[in-house]
């Protein structure tokens, strides 16, 4: 038996590769992104040109275009072949200055870097969830909370809420989601389980070559999901207070059951 979080070795890394497809396709999707997380941070007193790190941060979809906007960037994850596609991308982008790259695990961030951020940000339902219980989410949480100045913000960003997948599964049963994305298409099989809070999820990537679709192969990932209400109390376990809560990134309401988590919280 493998330890609880293999398979984020074997997602992001070994089979790394496929889900780089995904976050290459999403790039432009990112750089808007960026601009509602720039707005976002301002209002939240993170103002432009503020040293700021991105915790899980792929392939700089979102790091890279927020040095556009003008902030200081750490974008740390565990895949160095992410790392080097988001520098490749900074370098592409004219903001190389601004992005400094960190290969790592994330639970070991206030061993990779100095600190002094004025915020970190995890945007996309990453990290939190991913070892599999709540306590390997405190742990995550204060070594972050480690790493960011007094008053500091954590950003927590478009994160699943446990409400919204119950909602969307009508006696926990989901259906098949497919994704059409450029010359890639991407099939999805989750499965909830409502006794362990563990979304299940298993990603078959298909090249689109005319009217066929060549197999490119398959990979799965399973993380906890955390109600609003639980992933409040877990960041105040950690040092964390909610500021403030909402629905999108622009900054829509939050409403549990139809919309994802998006929390700014505060270091306590
Ligand atoms: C869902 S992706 C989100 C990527 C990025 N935030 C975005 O929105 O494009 C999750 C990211 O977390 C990274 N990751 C997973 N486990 C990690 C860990 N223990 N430490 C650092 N990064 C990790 C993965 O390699 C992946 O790039």
């Amino acid at each position: 038996m493998g330890s609880v979080d293999d398979w984020i070795t074997e997602f992001f890394i070994r089979k790394g590769r496929l889900f780089g497809r995904v976050l290459q396709a999403y790039r432009e999707r990112g750089v808007k992104e960026a601009h509602l997380i720039a707005m976002l941070l301002e209002k939240h007193g993170v103002p432009r040109g503020s040293r700021i790190i991105e915790l899980g941060c792929g392939s700089g979809r979102i790091s890279v275009p927020l040095a556009r906007e003008g902030y200081k960037v750490t974008c740390l994850d565990i895949s160095s072949e992410y790392v080097e596609e988001a520098l490749e991308y900074a370098q592409n982008m004219g903001v190389k200055e601004r992005v400094e790259g960190v290969v790592g695990d994330a639970w070991k961030v206030d061993e990779l870097v100095e600190g002094g951020y004025s915020a970190a940000l995890m945007v996309w339902t990453t990290l939190i969830g991913y070892k599999g219980s709540p306590e390997t989410d405190i742990e995550l949480l204060s070594r972050i909370r480690k790493i960011i100045v007094p008053g500091g913000k954590l950003f927590i960003l478009r994160h699943t809420d446990r409400d919204t997948i119950v909602a969307r599964n009508a006696q926990c049963r989901m259906d098949t989601i497919a994704s059409d994305l450029g010359d890639l298409f991407v099939i999805e099989k989750p499965r909830f389980d409502p006794v362990t809070s563990i979304l299940e999820n298993t990603w078959t990537y298909y090249k689109k070559k005319g009217d066929e679709l060549e197999f490119l192969g398959k990979q799965g990932f399973k993380i906890r999901i955390y109600t609003v209400t639980e992933l409040i109390d877990i960041a105040s376990k950690a040092g964390w207070k909610l500021e403030a809560l909402y629905g999108g990134l622009n900054q829509d309401p939050f409403i549990p059951g139809r919309t994802s988590i998006n929390a700014v919280l505060v270091a306590d």
